[in-house]
């Protein structure tokens, strides 16, 4: 890799010219390299660059977990609305991290960040299965004959026949429960409610795969996955 491309999207030191500008004063200094230039062939995994005598560590990849507010879209453009990539702070911008999957504007909660597109794919893919919980609050109470038709595989508006899912009613007054799915269809949720005479007034994503919504996260923030919760997306 180009020592200037290292510089600005691997490790974030800014745009093509700032680097420049930081090499020429010196600011810069890798082990085993007398003279550096923007030019110079680079491997970013064996070198060590020194920025005002830091070391800098090179990833190629970025995992972050958002707790996404409602009125944000699962997006990194928009001209109406904020995106997701909105909410990225500035330290990550040079990753060009994108939302795995979508959650709808008015959803809440978990929504996993990243550039790393193989583990992206592997997740969306509709032939893993990967289980996703919801946590919703529905328009009145959830029945018996509910948790059954859930179970059984809700067949949604357009005729589509979902897989069994799981829903559990949560406390006494049954409008409060857990959903849980294994498919990723346009507005499953709702539409699964939908097609059982009611609606769903909240929702919040709480878990996928293996990774829960960090219940320390405050809504809106951002952090990084640890490498147990990396490793378990992954496995
Ligand atoms: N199901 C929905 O209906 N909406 C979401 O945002 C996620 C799942």
């Amino acid at each position: 890799m180009r020592l200037d491309k290292l510089l600005s999207n691997g490790l974030g030191l800014g745009s093509r010219t700032d680097v420049k500008k930081m090499i020429k004063k010196g600011r810069i200094r890798i082990d085993g390299l007398d003279s550096l230039r923007p030019e110079t062939a680079v491997d970013p995994f064996a070198v060590s660059v020194y920025v005002d005598g830091v070391l800098m560590r090179y990833r190629e990849f970025v995992y972050l977990m958002l707790n996404k507010p409602q009125g944000v879209i699962s997006a990194t453009h928009d001209t109406r609305h904020r995106t997701v990539a909105d909410l990225v702070p500035d330290e990550y911008s040079h990753f060009d991290v994108f939302p795995v999957g979508r959650l709808d504007i008015d959803t809440e909660g978990l929504c996993l960040l990243t550039n790393d597109g193989a583990l992206s794919h592997k997740l969306l893919s509709p032939k893993n299965h990967i289980e996703k919980l919801y946590y919703a609050e529905i328009n009145m109470p959830v029945t018996e004959s509910d948790v059954k038709a859930f179970r059984g595989g809700i067949v949604l508006d357009d005729g589509y026949k979902c897989m069994p899912s799981e829903l559990i009613a949560l406390g006494s007054e049954k409008n409060k429960v857990h959903v849980k799915i294994f498919e990723g269809k346009f507005h499953q949720v709702k539409r699964m409610f939908e097609a059982v005479g009611k609606s769903v007034v909240y929702l919040k994503r709480l878990k996928m795969k293996n990774l829960m919504l960090d219940k320390a996260l405050p809504i809106g923030e951002v952090r990084e996955l640890t490498e147990a919760e990396i490793a378990g997306l992954k496995d």
